[in-house]
């Protein structure tokens, strides 16, 4: 794709990977539109990026809810008069597999999952229609392989690779130059190890656990030991205008332990998942 003067909407935008990725874009001519469900860092973001002299808005809404994902479209249809990409990337950790509530299940299933879906609902659509577009869904290293620690968050990334190979497969059919890109991040640097901070308040108190502390304690040390984002955001561009379906940030691991799990289900050992390993292990 060329991105002069194209539209993107990105979830998530106000933080870490999607802020990173709207400043690229934003540098090579793209207007933005900006969702997230936190206010003040989505203002900063946009005072950042207009700065820069970028043509940017932001809405801020839920993922999860469908309707608040179609303000986003409507939102940069109404300023921009198109859209051409939309990255789904909004997401929240949390949640060990064993004694987690099913509310905190569901959180981020909806978030990380529902989001997604609402995302491809809302512009796959209008894409065929225009027949242009792209799709770019976050998913994670975490969508290739279970780890202890982090069920729900698993669960929902794997989720999104298989829902993104599935589009893949029927936009082939539709054959209208709509594309989908999956984004597979190792550790990056960014605010996901506190997203506690977007929980429902009555979903806290899970979070006091000490398993679930002794957990996070691990996920900081990884995502404070990660890649920048700008280096993911260079990545997600780059498969935009060269129309590539996997985005993995670190290539050896994902591949290494794919390759693993294919030995472990020959019969051979499981593989041994080097993040978040339970806590006391
Ligand atoms: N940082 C990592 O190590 C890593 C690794 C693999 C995958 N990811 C994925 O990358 C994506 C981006 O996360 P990040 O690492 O930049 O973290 P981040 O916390 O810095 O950014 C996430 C953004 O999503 C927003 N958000 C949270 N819930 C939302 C909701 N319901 N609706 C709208 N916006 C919401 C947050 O306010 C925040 O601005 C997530 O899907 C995450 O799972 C991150």
């Amino acid at each position: 794709m060329e991105l002069q003067g194209k539209t993107a909407v990105i979830t998530g935008g106000a933080s870490g990977i999607g802020l990173a990725t709207a400043k690229r874009f934003a540098a090579a001519g793209v207007n933005l539109v900006l969702g997230d469900i936190e206010e003040a860092p989505l203002q900063d973001a946009l005072s950042q990026l207009r700065g820069d002299g970028a043509r940017a808005i932001g809405v801020v809404g839920d993922v999860a809810q469908e309707a608040d994902v179609e303000a986003m479209r409507d939102a940069a249809l109404a300023e921009f008069g198109a859209v051409h990409v939309v990255f789904n990337n909004a997401g929240v950790g949390g949640g060990m597999t064993i004694g987690t509530p099913k509310a905190v299940w569901d959180w981020v299933l909806d978030i990380n999952l529902g989001g997604v879906i609402n995302g491809i609902n809302t512009f796959v659509p209008l894409f065929l229609e225009q027949r242009e577009g792209h799709v770019v869904n976050t998913a994670s290293e975490s969508g290739l392989v279970g780890s202890a620690g982090s069920g729900p968050y698993c669960a929902s990334k794997y989720a999104v690779v298989g829902l993104s190979e599935a589009l893949f497969h029927e936009l082939a059919l539709y054959d209208k130059n709509v594309h989908v890109t999956v984004l597979c991040p190792n550790f990056v640097r960014t605010r996901i190890n506190e997203s506690q901070r977007n929980m429902p308040s009555d979903l806290v108190a899970y979070s006091a656990n000490p398993m679930v502390q002794a957990s996070k304690k691990i996920a900081d040390d990884l995502v404070n030991s990660g890649i920048e984002p700008a280096e993911v955001a260079d990545l997600v561009v780059n498969a935009v205008v060269n129309n590539r379906f996997w985005i993995l940030t670190n290539e050896h691991s994902a591949t290494r332990i794919t390759e693993q799990r294919l030995e472990w289900m020959r019969g051979g050992r499981p593989p041994r998942a080097k993040k978040m390993t339970a806590p006391g292990s």
